[in-house]
């Protein structure tokens, strides 16, 4: 066989491989400010679980169903919003912690990405405080998971999931 040939043959192989892989899900999280104090933080409300041990839950489920997840911890506005108008992901899953019930600036970004955006609560916010009962990020969102503590994060992840397939 002449060099070209067998070079020609390869390509051919190789496309076919790539035609055949199927794109990973790509699914961005964003955890808002103060969570960074998880596992020390109000533990009669967000529980004793530490955000490092929170994220390893999320990234094995990820790894079970596939999901390719970038997870990152926010205290400022701005910073969620870089993060937010970055296209490198397919869905978001988003707990804007005290930003919920003020910024129409991450409402506003999420409305403006045209991907699915799920909003997660570690508590219950319609059982607390009055203030914590409007969330500005809901009526973008698909849905709203509110009250499971970390199982939430994962709620969310498996919906993420449902959603892309369909
Ligand atoms: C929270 C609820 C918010 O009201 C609060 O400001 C948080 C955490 C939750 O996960 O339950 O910081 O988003």
């Amino acid at each position: 066989m002449v060099r070209g040939d067998l070079s020609l043959r390869l390509q051919s192989l190789s496309w076919k491989r790539n035609s055949n892989v199927k794109k990973v899900m790509k699914i961005l999280v964003i955890h808002g400010p103060n969570l960074n104090l998880l596992g020390k933080r109000e533990t009669d409300i967000y529980g004793t679980r530490s955000l490092d041990e929170i994220n390893s839950t999320i990234l094995s489920l990820a790894a079970d169903l596939g999901i390719d997840a970038n997870i990152v911890q926010l205290n400022s506005e701005g910073e969620i919003l870089d993060a937010i108008q970055k296209s490198n992901y397919d869905a978001l899953i988003i707990n804007p912690a005290a930003y919920t019930h003020t910024s129409i600036a991450i409402r506003d970004a999420i409305a403006a990405i045209n991907k699915p955006a799920i909003e997660v609560h570690l508590s219950n916010i319609h059982s607390r405080e009055e203030f914590r009962k409007k969330s500005f990020i809901a009526e973008v969102a698909i849905g709203q998971i509110s009250g499971f503590g970390p199982d939430s994060y994962l709620l969310a992840l498996r919906a993420a999931k449902n959603l892309l397939s369909q």
